[in-house]
């Protein structure tokens, strides 16, 4: 009898030796890997590798608050028995700020946590191209220049470095179908700085393309369209050939004015013997209304 408690104590040991000898698994693995940039999609995975069937996951925690409590839709929590997964939808700096994040299990592991993540670190990337007009703050907009005009690309990183005295080089590439990007074409400088602005001096049909920056495996990109300088005119010409054909009816409306203003003339006379016949027709109608109103 007592034997049987001593086995079954053992056991009892060995079950939580093995508990808490890493039944989970942490995914991102290397903590060199928890970083993210603005605005992206981040996914915390705790994975269990136990014999029986579930890993028992509770709740995930920002430090130490419940990300449940937290605004609705910024992070998403979804668990089955092998795992359980935060995603961050829309990484923020205040996300940056966070010093652990974590998963309780039922099970009996060291503070019941399944798997602790450190702080995720916020990367430098492209957020927004500006140009000498425009400011888009979204990926794949497109602007348009005429053939001779000039353009500038300036790419916008965030979070501007703070730390370092050099900021990063960003890398502008070019792609005419927007898939395979590759060098940019002739003609056009990047400031010899730190390469975060391209100038194009003078916009010239081969220009015409997808212009993207890069840091970090993070890209921001921006369609040039390039009009031809006759394509241009078309807007003005079209105006211009709108008036003129203003003018042209207008100059036919008053010749024929003046030729129906003498055939009216010459046919007066008819129109004074048809008047009586109208007048008489009026003055029938105004006697109905007079007996209509004995009437009543
Ligand atoms: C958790 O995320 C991984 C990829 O990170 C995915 O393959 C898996 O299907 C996700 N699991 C759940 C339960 O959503
Ligand atoms: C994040 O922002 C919210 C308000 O927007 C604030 O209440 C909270 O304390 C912030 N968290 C951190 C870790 O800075």
């Amino acid at each position: 009898m007592a034997n049987t408690f001593k086995f079954l104590g053992l056991l009892l040991v060995l079950n939580t030796l093995i508990y808490s000898n890493g039944q989970f698994v942490h995914v991102p693995r290397n903590p060199a890997d928890l970083q993210a940039a603005l605005k992206q999609q981040f996914t915390l995975s705790c994975q269990y590798v136990g014999r029986d069937t579930s890993g028992e996951f509770l709740e995930w925690y920002r430090d130490t608050m419940p990300v449940k409590d937290e605004k609705p839709g910024h992070y998403v929590v979804k668990t089955s028995d092998k795992e359980s997964n935060l995603t961050i939808k829309i990484f923020v700096k205040n996300d940056s700020l966070v010093r652990s994040w974590s998963v309780k299990t039922k099970k009996p592991t060291s503070g019941g946590i399944a798997c602790r993540f450190n702080q995720i670190r916020l990367i430098q990337s492209p957020q927004r191209i500006t140009t000498d007009k425009e400011v888009l703050d979204a990926s794949d907009s497109s602007v348009r220049r005429i053939e001779g005009e000039s353009v500038n690309f300036a790419c916008n990183v965030e979070p501007e470095d703070q730390t370092s005295y050099r900021p990063k080089r960003v890398r502008w590439e070019f792609s005419t179908d927007n898939h395979n990007f590759g060098p940019l074409p002739t003609g056009i400088e990047e400031t010899a700085d730190n390469r975060f602005i391209l100038k194009i001096k003078e916009v010239k049909k081969i220009h015409r393309g997808y212009y993207r920056c890069g840091l970090n495996n993070r890209y921001f990109t921006v369609l040039l369209r390039v009009k031809d300088r006759l394509a241009a005119l078309w807007p003005f010409l079209g105006i211009v050939g709108v008036v003129l054909i203003l003018v042209f009816i207008i100059l036919v409306f008053e010749k024929r004015q003046k030729t129906t203003r003498k055939a009216a003339a010459t046919t007066n006379d008819e129109d004074n013997t048809r008047d009586p016949l109208v007048r008489t027709t009026n003055k029938s109608s105004d006697n109905d209304n007079k007996k209509h109103v004995v009437k009543a």
